[in-house]
């Protein structure tokens, strides 16, 4: 059910992507998902003003480490000009498989700025971006959108095939609007249709939570591969056991408690090898929490965490918790 998609040099084995998550698709959390089957992960976004200034928090979301590719660097901005010169910099100093632009971030931060979303609701501004970034970069060029604005204005086909003529190899569709968030449920019938349209690859995102759910997008969809967020939060697994289904039919069962504790530490490791001490713990505390959801005693592990100073006070909390619970 699932192909390799080509785009350009890459060669992309397994079309199961990591959703970019702002403050959840870090480096650590990129390298777990990578162990469990991820075709390919996707930075959080970053901002291409960010990224021209060289500011150094900017800087320090897109270092990534080179097993995990392939890698895509997302990109969010409102001036063609700017995400070109942040796409060009990011192919020369850091060359990762992917360059990936942002049209759907609903946060108002992001779309007071013209940003993200916002750009839905200007689909010449839209065009003018990709064509900037794509003349400015030879890297495969990917692009997320979400069906539109608002319900009165569902622009998703409109804008995928400005995208694809702007040379756009491979397109994300969120088909949820911006106004709705994240509330209702994505509307997958609108990925079979930009599908049906469309002839560089598409991926569909939105509410896949089982194996199942995959297998029913790709079916329903006809689409080329699957973007998970949420779901695989506290759960990598979820890569490896589609990947399991849609090969052989099978539900493997759910890992037990020493491979979630195992999971958990090396999780531990790779956040503190990566961040500064000062964040380590705070950016660990919503994976902490949704690796033990469920389990005996979660609810207590979760308040300590929470009032956790530092990662240390969380390995060693957790350390107690999984010890009693193995
Ligand atoms: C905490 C959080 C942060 C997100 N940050 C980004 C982001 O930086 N860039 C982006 O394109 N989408 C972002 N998204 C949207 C996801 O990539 C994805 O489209 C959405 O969660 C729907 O997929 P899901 O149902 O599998 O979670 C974010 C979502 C969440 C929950």
């Amino acid at each position: 059910m699932l192909k390799p998609i080509i785009l350009k040099n890459l060669r992309i084995e397994n079309p199961l992507l990591l959703a970019p998550m702002a403050g959840i698709s870090d480096k650590p959390f990129r390298q777990i998902c990578k162990s469990f089957g991820a075709g390919v992960v996707y930075t959080e976004f970053v901002s291409a003003d960010g990224i021209v200034r060289e500011n150094d928090r900017t800087l320090h979301y897109m270092r990534f480490d080179d097993t995990e590719r392939p890698v895509g660097v997302q990109i969010f901005g409102h001036d063609p000009e700017t995400m070109a010169k942040s796409a060009r910099f990011i192919e020369t100093y850091l060359q990762p498989d992917i360059i990936d632009l942002n049209f759907g971030c609903p946060v108002p931060k992001v779309v007071k700025r013209g940003a993200g979303s916002a750009i839905l609701k200007d689909l010449e501004r839209l065009e003018a971006i990709a064509l900037a970034v794509r003349e400015a970069v030879s890297l495969p060029l990917t692009a997320k959108i979400r069906s539109g604005w608002d319900k009165g204005h569902i622009v998703a086909m409109e804008a995928a095939q400005r995208l694809q003529r702007a040379g756009i190899e491979l397109l994300t569709l969120h088909p949820r609007t911006s106004k709705q968030q994240y509330s209702g449920e994505a509307d997958w019938s609108l990925i079979r249709e930009l599908k049906a349209a469309l002839s560089i690859p598409l991926i569909g995102n939105g509410d896949i939570k089982s194996p199942e759910d995959a297998g029913r997008m790709l079916e329903e969809t006809g689409c080329d591969g699957v973007m998970i967020g949420r779901a695989a939060i506290g759960n990598p697994w979820l890569f490896s056991s589609i990947l399991h289904f849609l090969q052989k039919k099978e539900i493997l069962p759910p890992p037990d408690k020493a491979a979630i504790a195992e999971t958990f530490f090396r999780h531990v490791e790779l956040q503190g090898a990566h961040h500064p001490l000062m964040y380590a713990g705070n950016l660990f505390k919503t994976h902490a929490a949704a690796y033990i959801r469920g389990m005996d005693g979660a609810a207590h592990l979760r308040y300590e965490m929470n009032r956790a100073k530092d990662l240390e006070q969380i390995r060693t909390l957790a350390t107690t918790f999984f010890g009693q619970n193995a």
